[in-house]
């Protein structure tokens, strides 16, 4: 990650960059009507003002941009006033206005005055903000007079103010002390609302003849955006006499009575996504008018069409870009730890292996981890199957409606990879109809997974033992003699008839699975270990199940093949006796079912252990005979046990016997001997009447060739 860190950075900051500069596009919407002039100089010009015919609500927004003056100069319609700020958030307009001076010499002649006093004349929809501006008078002999008319339609009732600054020198004078009523040097008052016109005149007390006066600046008066003038007794006097005008701001409005009245007429000039809002003088005046603003959230120019946007869109923007990074970057991090553990599973290996081995790539499949989190419902617990040692079962829903059943081992195969992809490929080379056949794998994943065919009827174990209302195990001896001998034949291909002889390993009742048709399928290879030609015998953790484990390999840790045999043993007297190979609930020296059986068998007490149903079906003397066949598989010394595939053999024989009963006479001991071909094997036939139900010499040849057959068939 931290390797392939830096361009995925780069690229996202320039999102970001791109995400911010779309959001604040967002925050920018246009202000002028399409296709208008949006500016004058630096000034915006929004709707409903605008420059030039058609771009206007009205002819009183009628703007004139003076271009030839410097800067640019944008004019009210009827030219008198030129407008500096034009803002829609509470329908206001700047314009600077001059200011009323009145200067004396020190005979008491007047040195200057602004000729007429300073006055206005707005017409609607202009009116003085009286919130946003204060009249204020600055001098030490100064009284200003205010005289305003309010607006249509209030009466244009007069409005009269007087604001007075007295004082004999400035030392007393603070700064910023205009505040409102008389004060040293300055003097600071409100305005109302909605005035249409005003008059300013500057008088004085002394009629500047007065010899106390040594002290005597200019008088100072005017209107002034608040905030826009601070008075500083040493510098104020000197800055006003040098500035001409100072900046007042106005309202505007649609004039067509209060909100009330304007929504229902046609041409109501609020917008989408915006409110109205009244314009009155105060809240207890009838409003002369109305103005837009956006709704909270929105920002824009709610006189035009469209012209509110929200805010948040942009934050929207950003949300969802930051959302779809996070997202590809997550996508990104998976698809790395999936390739890493592809490689560290042996997923590669496995990948040249089975190109190697050349046409087996179609029947193993590589399954993505995709394919198998929806097949299984993301793992859902619905869909275990089974859990142990191993890891956990999952039945799976492949979307040609094929049922799988998907093993997750518990721990990751990292540290012995190639001996995974090996016994993979082993068993993707299996096709014995006794042997649960792999159809797939996963490397994706931190553990591997691999996918199974999905075998219907449960374990053998379920079968035998976990019978639901007490009720006895409803498999016969004909299906136990049945999936023993399928199983001892799966156990035999596995041992000789692959390339590569592969010890299970774990064989018991609870990895003998059964299809609809009780055909026993081998499962569970989690443990399995395959042993190279050369060999055969592999040193190895000792790993297996208790009560199924081989003593010899217990203590030598040498795994052979009769490990295996052994196992099988101890299934065989399970399916003879209805008994579970270990079980804390029977006495101490009853627990191991191999010891239990063997025992029994030497204490001549057989018929005791065997399940009584068994006995009931008739058969005593071949369960005599397959327990015989047990207790030689539950040899202590490995060398001792029969082969897997004698066993086979002699367990299918038996079959073949119990379906043609006839067939007996044919029976001779000796041919037995031959036909099992083991050194061992005579060891194990204890007493002719116990071996006196096998078939003859040329039936077992042909039946021999046959098996190897169908083994050569199926891979
Ligand atoms: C207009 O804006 C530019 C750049 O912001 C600035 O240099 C210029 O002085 C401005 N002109 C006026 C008249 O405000
Ligand atoms: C807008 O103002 C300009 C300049 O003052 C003027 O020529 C034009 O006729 C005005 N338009 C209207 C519709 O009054
Ligand atoms: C435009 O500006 C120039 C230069 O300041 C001035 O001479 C002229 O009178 C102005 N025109 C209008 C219509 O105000
Ligand atoms: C114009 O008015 C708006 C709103 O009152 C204010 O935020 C902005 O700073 C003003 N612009 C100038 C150039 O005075
Ligand atoms: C101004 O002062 C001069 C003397 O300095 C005086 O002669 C004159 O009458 C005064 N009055 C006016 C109105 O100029
Ligand atoms: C008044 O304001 C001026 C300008 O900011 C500053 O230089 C001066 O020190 C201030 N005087 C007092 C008394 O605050
Ligand atoms: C203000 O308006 C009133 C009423 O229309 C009028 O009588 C008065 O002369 C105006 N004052 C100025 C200075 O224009
Ligand atoms: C104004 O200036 C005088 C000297 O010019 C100084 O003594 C005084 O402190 C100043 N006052 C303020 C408020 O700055
Ligand atoms: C505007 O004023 C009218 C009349 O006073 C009132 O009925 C209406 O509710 C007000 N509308 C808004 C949006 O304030
Ligand atoms: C079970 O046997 C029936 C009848 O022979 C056969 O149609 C079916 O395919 C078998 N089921 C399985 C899973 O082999």
């Amino acid at each position: 990650m931290a390797l392939h860190g830096r361009p995925l950075i780069m690229q996202l900051i320039s999102l970001v960059m791109v995400a911010i500069e779309a959001a604040s596009d967002q925050a920018l919407p246009p202000q002028a009507l399409p296709g208008c002039p949006g500016r004058c100089g630096n000034l915006t010009i929004p709707y409903p003002f605008g420059i030039g015919d058609g771009c206007y609500l009205r002819q009183r927004f009628n703007i004139t941009c003076n271009e030839s003056a410097h800067p640019p100069t944008a004019l009210l319609a009827d030219g008198s006033i030129i407008a500096t700020n034009i803002s829609l958030d509470e329908g206001e307009l700047q314009f600077w206005n001059t200011i009323a001076h009145d200067c004396y010499d020190k005979q008491g002649n007047q040195t200057g005055s602004t000729s007429n006093s300073p006055s206005l004349q707005l017409n609607p929809p202009f009116t003085i903000s009286g919130t946003k501006n204060n009249l204020i008078a600055v001098g030490c002999d100064t009284s200003a007079i205010f005289k305003g008319n309010f607006q249509y339609p209030y009466d244009e009732a007069r409005y009269i103010l007087t604001c007075m600054s007295i004082c004999y020198n400035l030392d007393s004078a603070v700064n910023g002390s205009c505040s409102f009523g008389s004060s040293i040097g300055c003097c600071q008052t409100g305005l109302p609302n909605g005035l249409k016109n005003f008059t300013l005149t500057l008088g004085s007390f002394s009629e500047y003849k007065d010899v106390i006066w040594n002290f005597k600046p200019c008088s100072y008066a005017f209107i002034v955006e608040e905030g826009e003038f601070t008075f500083f007794p040493n510098t104020s006097f000197q800055e006003l006499s040098k500035n001409q005008q100072l900046p007042v701001i106005l309202n505007w409005e649609i004039q067509d009575g209060g909100c009330a009245e304007a929504q229902k007429r046609h041409d109501y000039a609020c917008k989408a996504n915006s409110r109205c809002v009244n314009r009155t003088i105060d809240i207890r005046t009838e409003p002369s008018g109305y103005y837009c603003q956006c709704l909270p959230g929105f920002e824009g120019n709610p006189y035009l069409p469209d012209g509110c946007r929200g805010v948040s869109l942009g934050f929207l923007v950003l949300l969802v870009v930051i959302i779809w990074i996070h997202w590809e970057m997550n996508k990104r991090r998976i698809i790395k730890l999936k390739e890493k553990h592809f490689k560290e599973n042996g997923g590669l290996m496995l990948q040249q292996q089975l190109a190697r081995h050349g046409g087996r790539v179609d029947t193993t499949r590589i399954f993505t981890s995709e394919e198998l989190e929806k097949a299984t419902n993301n793992y859902h617990e619905s869909r275990i199957l089974g859990e142990g040692g191993y890891g956990t079962v999952y039945k799976g829903t492949l979307p040609d409606n094929t049922m799988v059943a998907i093993k997750k081992s518990k721990v990751a195969a990292r540290t012995q990879h190639d001996q995974f992809v090996n016994e993979v490929i082993l068993l993707s080379q299996i096709n014995h109809r006794n042997v649960v056949r792999l159809l797939g794998c996963c490397f994706e994943t931190e553990v591997p997974l691999l996918v199974y065919e999905y075998i219907t009827h449960g374990t053998l174990f379920e079968h035998l033992f976990n019978n639901k209302n007490g009720k006895r195990s409803s498999l016969s001896w004909e299906l136990r003699l049945k999936i023993a001998s399928e199983t001892a034949g799966a156990l035999a291909y596995l041992h000789s008839s692959t390339s590569t002889p592969i010890i299970h390993r774990d064989v018991k009742a609870t990895n003998i699975l059964l299809d609809e048709n009780y055909t026993a399928k081998e499962s569970d290879f989690g443990a399995s270990r395959f042993i190279p030609l050369d060999q055969t015998q592999v040193a190895t953790l000792v790993q297996g199940t208790m009560g199924y484990l081989d003593p010899e390999y217990m203590q030598s840790n040498t795994l052979t093949e009769k490990s295996d045999v052994y196992s099988f043993g101890v299934v065989l007297a399970e399916l003879l006796t209805s008994k579970v190979a270990v079980s804390f609930a029977r006495p101490e020296s009853e627990r191991s079912l191999a010891y239990l059986f063997v025992s029994s068998i030497e204490k001549q007490c057989l018929i005791q252990i065997l399940d009584a149903d068994m006995v009931n079906e008739g058969n005593v003397e071949m369960l005599e005979q397959v327990a015989n066949l047990a207790k030689i598989c539950l040899r202590v010394k490995g060398k001792e046990r029969p082969t897997m595939k004698e066993v086979a053999m002699e367990l299918e024989g038996m079959r073949t016997t119990a379906k043609h009963p006839w067939k007996n006479a044919d029976f001779y001991p000796e041919e037995t001997e031959y036909l099992l071909g083991s050194p061992n094997s005579k060891s194990y036939i204890e007493g002719k009447g116990e071996v006196s139900s096998s078939g003859s010499v040329s039936r077992y040849a042909s039946m021999q060739n046959e098996m190897l057959k169908s083994y050569d068939d199926g891979r």
